[in-house]
Parts: C-alpha cells; structure tokens; sequence
C-alpha cells in the first residue's frame, strides 16, 4: 500500500513504498535526549513504509545482522566538550569494524545544550568516520526548503522551547532519509 511522505513533500510520493528498507539508527544516549530524537527520526522514517530501529549503545548490543542488512546508517550523539562522545567514536573506530558499511548511506545528528556548543563539530567528526568507512553521506539538505538542514538535524535542551520545537524537524529528516535511501537502493 502508498504511503504519505511524513513531510509532505510530493516529490517523493512515488517512491514511498515498503520494499523491505532497513534503516539502523546507533546512539549514546546517557540522559535520554538523543535517543527522544532517534524516536523521532523513526517515527518520520515509518512514514516511508521503511523500518528503522535503534541502538543505544549505552544499554544494548548492536544488531550486526540488522546493520549489515540495512541500506542506511544514522549515527546519533550528544555534544561533550564541543564533540561527539567518545562512545560513538569508540564504536565507528573499534566496534563496528567487522560490519559491512561500506555503500551504505550514512547520516548523524547532535543534541546540546546552547547554540554554539559545539554540536556541528559533533556531527561532522561522525560524518568524517563514515566517509572513510566509504558511506555516502547524506545531510537532511537544504535544498528541499524548510526546515533547512546543513549537516544534520540538532536539538538543544537549554535554549528556550527549541528542544520541543525540534521533534517535528527530526522527523521530517527521517522522512528525507529514507526517501534517500529508497530513491539510491530500490
Ligand atoms: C560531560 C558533558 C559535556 C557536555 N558538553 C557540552 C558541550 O560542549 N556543548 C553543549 O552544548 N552541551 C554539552 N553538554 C550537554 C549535552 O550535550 C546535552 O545535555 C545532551 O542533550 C545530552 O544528551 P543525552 O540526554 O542523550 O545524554 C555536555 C554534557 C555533559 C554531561
């Protein structure tokens, strides 16, 4: 059965289709924020009829056979110290080195606290990992309007009401990157 794009877009319409996509969404989540917008990026990705899941690395093990079988990998991280947690970059430099990313379309987003903490740093030491595990990388995209994304999508939870604000922009780039994903793989 068509489903709607969760963002509306009607470019996208004619690819929205289940086809058996997978895409694996691995975080480091310690107070729970990063892992809401991961709920949120699989809420927009459901949306495509894909199916998503989610690993916090904190408390699971991440499903090797799930990720080698996906056609997308979002890598989701808090900003410590103007970065990306030392967890997300133990995984892509150590643990992950046995799974088949290569090919795969990769993404990654941040929450922070403020504005300028650091979060694009976060991000784009993730998306620099994920080129050189040969992944295309995708960044939600500008040049689909609004809501405007430049590398990946952030929350902060200190700035005013932009935490809450954010959930709809994470699910529509859930919905960019499936549609991405469908449009490269199917
Ligand atoms: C040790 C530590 C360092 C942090 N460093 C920064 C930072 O450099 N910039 C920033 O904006 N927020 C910083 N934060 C705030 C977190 O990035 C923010 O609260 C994030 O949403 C937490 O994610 P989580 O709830 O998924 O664990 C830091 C938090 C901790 C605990």
């Amino acid at each position: 059965m068509k489903r709607g794009c969760a963002d509306g877009s009607p470019s996208f319409s004619c690819a929205c289709y289940n086809l058996g996509m997978k895409i694996a969404l691995v975080v480091y989540s310690l107070t729970g924020h990063t892992y809401e917008m991961a709920e949120e990026i699989v809420n927009g990705i459901a949306g495509t009829g894909a199916e998503a899941r989610i690993y916090n690395i904190k408390d699971v093990d991440v499903d090797k056979d799930f990720i080698d079988s996906s056609s997308g990998l979002i890598i989701g991280t808090p900003t410590y110290m103007a970065g990306c947690v030392w967890q997300i970059r133990k995984w892509l430099e150590e643990d992950s080195k046995s799974f088949s990313l290569a090919g795969k379309l990769g993404g990654a987003f941040a929450t922070a606290h403020y504005a300028q903490g650091g979060q694009d740093t976060a991000i784009m030491d993730i998306l620099g990992q994920l080129l050189v595990k040969g992944m295309l990388v995708y960044s939600g995209g500008g040049a689909f309007g609004l809501p405007i994304i430049h590398h990946g999508p952030v929350a902060l939870d200190k700035e005013e009401d932009h935490y809450e604000r954010s959930r709809e922009m994470f699910r529509i780039y859930g919905s960019r990157f499936a549609s991405e994903c469908l449009k490269l793989f199917s």
